[in-house]
């Protein structure tokens, strides 16, 4: 991984949000008959209050190094980027790479996307849900670990308000056709489209880490992209099993 400055805990701050500063709540004073305290209720992010404006909010699942990010952040001054992602050091990586150019609208969280729009994301309160290039678990024991389930397209068309995105894209066949079953089944997702692009770098450029490595490769990269309707959220069974 290509080295970055190296920024302390302090400098970064503006650019992240965590669950230990902004959700948990000091435990109640009264506790229920057995003397247990119950647990503190998570607190919903508020956008307005993390980015200091009330622009649309967009959110990258899994962002690693943070490029899709940190060009869209850039291009897009008045839009808010958050990027969720699980594994640290990447979370780190790509933070910084947003406190260099001190972008105002780009932040990121270091948690499991799921359990972050579970509990913290308000419904209906963002413009677009990127999911670009997951986890593929390629063994069939590991599958149950991939990202992006009924559960998960679920909580996607919660968060997103009607008229919103959903975009994904991957090089792996067979979990974009999962996904796709998935979003295709629930009535909360109009398709506006899907695109399998073989084209190379010089041709179709890339906007994440691993689109680059796709095209470099000559992988095949599909796309598409789903339009939030006003019809009510299902949870559809799971296409892979
Ligand atoms: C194959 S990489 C793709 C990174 C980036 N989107 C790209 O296209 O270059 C998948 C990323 O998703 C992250 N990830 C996996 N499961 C996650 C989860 N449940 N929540 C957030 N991030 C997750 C991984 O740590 C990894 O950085």
């Amino acid at each position: 991984m290509r080295k970055l400055r190296r920024f302390n805990a302090e400098e970064l701050a503006p650019y992240q949000w965590t669950f230990e500063a902004s959700g948990r709540r000091k435990p109640p004073v009264s506790q229920d008959e057995q003397g247990v305290a119950p647990p503190p209720a998570p607190k919903p992010i508020d956008w307005t209050g993390l980015f200091g404006n009330a622009n649309p909010v967009e959110i990258e699942v899994g962002m690693g190094k943070g490029l899709f990010l940190l060009t869209s952040a850039v291009g897009r001054p008045d839009t808010n980027f958050f990027g969720i992602e699980i594994v640290r050091k990447y979370q780190l990586y790509a933070t910084s790479r947003f406190k260099v150019r001190e972008l105002p609208n780009a932040k990121t969280a270091c948690a499991d996307a799921f359990a972050v729009f579970r509990r913290f994301v308000p419904t209906a309160s963002v413009q677009a849900v990127h999911v670009y290039f997951p986890d593929p678990w390629w063994k069939s024991r590991h599958k149950k670990r991939r990202v992006f389930t009924p559960a998960f397209a679920a909580e996607a068309a919660r968060i997103v308000r009607p008229g919103g995105r959903l975009l994904l894209a991957t090089d792996v066949e067979e979990y974009f056709g999962v996904m796709t079953a998935i979003v295709r089944a629930m009535p909360a997702f109009r398709e506006l489209r899907a695109v399998t692009s073989t084209g190379s770098i010089e041709e179709a450029g890339y906007e994440t880490n691993f689109e680059r490595k796709a095209r470099q490769k000559g992988t095949p990269v599909w796309r598409a992209e789903f339009e939030r309707t006003a019809e009510p959220i299902t949870e559809v069974t799971d296409p892979a099993g």
